[in-house]
């Protein structure tokens, strides 16, 4: 099948590479003419593991290209995927569509013979009608369907998540543009998993009520996990013990600074204006955001407290400041909150992030970064454990106690053992959901 993909952020490339990889015809466009020409060089702009070898492989089977030519790729395609970003829109939380309508319109223009026109940027229920309408008025000539398929990636694991899905939801209007997408699909489903073929508005819904639901656990978590203090009690048992209930499942209950990321901040704050605009207010989404910022606040009194009671003057290493692991994501990463919060409190930080200093230089003006956790804890007087890269999993901590001023730890992501810190000769070690000692 000829497929063109509009648009070559996380979604549209991760997701052409991998329709590529099936075996599809797939031609990527993008305006940005640097980014194209690392592209065709082989080179990948964003960190994902496993994405420069599908590419070099599939740009070498003849199967893959990028252009900024959109007509060139729309021509004769069986389905043309738009992938632009739906920033939230500055003022009001909404998704910006500018994006999505322009490259419409442009698709309209260039549309030869039936071709299904399917949404995968995340957009607000009634998008993919709208994009029916503006498609038609474009080119009243045009012979289309629309489709609604949302994207369940999550970075650092796209790849695996793409070709190995929980399921796909597909939102049609007709017969015809589902035959298409079952054909696009067919590769996967093969392996038996559910394709999900519902309306659009269903499809549409089904993205933002999915993550907002996970974020919603993650909040929650968080919420329980400041009860932990006050009471006694442990979160990571209280995880455990929930998450081994199959009605709750244990991922996404993993306590820490709140998420971040280009999706749950985004996608929550969209949904609850959708419930806004319709009169449904989703007070359990306005409530999931509201307690994701008061943590990010409570983090910034932890590391205070790790400090002794004020952070001025204090030099603090901080571990990880992307807002994942296996990402070099800065997108409403907590760290963007919690860092400057310090500088303007007066401690100097340094930074130790695999990925995060390419994005992160311009982001957090004033820190500095180093290569080496040992060199980056020598004369410090609290490490603070922010995004937990495997990297940061198993370090001598013994060497860096002995390194640090003051040997204190505030552990935001529960990665280490407080009896094994305290026996590698920390004084202070404040982490997540368990009274500080
Ligand atoms: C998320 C969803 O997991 C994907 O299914 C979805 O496709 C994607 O958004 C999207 O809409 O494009 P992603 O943002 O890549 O994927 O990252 P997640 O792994 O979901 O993590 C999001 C945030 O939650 C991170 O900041 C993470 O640290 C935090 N988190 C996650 C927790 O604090 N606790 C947890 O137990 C899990």
């Amino acid at each position: 099948m000829k497929i063109a993909m509009i648009g070559t952020g996380y979604v549209g490339l991760v997701s052409g590479v991998c329709f590529s990889d099936f075996g599809h015809n797939v031609v990527c466009v993008d305006k940005n003419p640097q980014k194209l020409a690392q592209l065709k060089a082989g080179e990948v702009p964003i960190f994902e593991p496993g994405l420069d070898t599908l590419i070099a492989k599939n740009i070498a089977a003849g199967r893959l290209s990028f252009t900024e030519n959109l007509a060139e790729a729309v021509d004769g395609a069986d389905a043309v995927f738009i992938a632009v970003g739906t920033p939230t829109r500055r003022g009001d939380g909404h998704a910006d569509l500018t994006y999505v309508m322009s490259a419409t319109e442009e698709i309209a223009h260039a549309l030869t013979g039936y071709t299904v026109v399917v949404t995968k940027s995340t957009v607000p229920v009634g998008t993919n009608r709208a994009v029916a309408k503006t498609l038609a008025k474009a080119n009243p000539n045009a012979e289309f369907d629309v489709a609604s398929n949302p994207e369940f990636l999550r970075e650092g694991a796209a790849i695996d998540d793409f070709m190995r899905p929980d399921r796909v939801v597909v939102g049609v209007e007709s017969a015809r543009a589902a035959e298409v997408m079952r054909d696009i699909y067919r590769p996967l489903y093969l392996r038996d998993f559910p394709i999900q073929i519902t309306d659009l508005e269903s499809a549409e819904l089904v993205k933002y009520a999915s993550n907002a639901f996970l974020a919603m656990k993650i909040s929650f978590i968080n919420e329980m996990a400041a009860l932990c203090e006050r009471t006694g009690a442990d979160i990571k048992a209280v995880s455990r013990g929930m998450g081994l209930d199959n009605r709750i499942g244990n991922k996404f209950l993993h306590a820490g600074p709140g998420y971040g990321g280009s999706c749950f901040p985004k996608d929550t704050s969209a949904l609850a204006r959708i419930g806004q605009d319709y009169s449904v207010p989703l007070q359990l989404t306005e409530a999931v955001i509201k307690v994701n910022e008061d943590v990010k606040r409570r983090m910034i009194e932890k590391v205070r407290d790790a400090c002794g009671g004020s952070v001025n003057g204090k030099v603090i290493t901080v571990l990880g400041v992307t807002f994942k692991p296996n990402t070099d994501d800065m997108r409403e990463a907590p760290s963007l909150t919690i860092v400057p919060a310090l500088i303007g409190a007066g401690a100097s930080v340094r930074v130790v992030d695999p990925q995060g200093q390419r994005e992160g230089r311009d982001l957090l003006p004033g820190v500095s970064w180093d290569d080496d956790v040992y060199k980056a804890v020598e004369g410090a007087d609290a490490l603070v454990i922010l995004t937990e890269w495997n990297e940061f999993r198993a370090l001598d901590l013994k060497r860096i106690a002995a390194a640090m001023r003051q040997p204190a730890m505030a552990d935001l992501r529960n990665i280490y053992d407080p009896e094994d810190v305290a026996n590698a000769g920390f004084s202070t070690h404040i982490s997540v959901g368990r009274a500080s000692p």
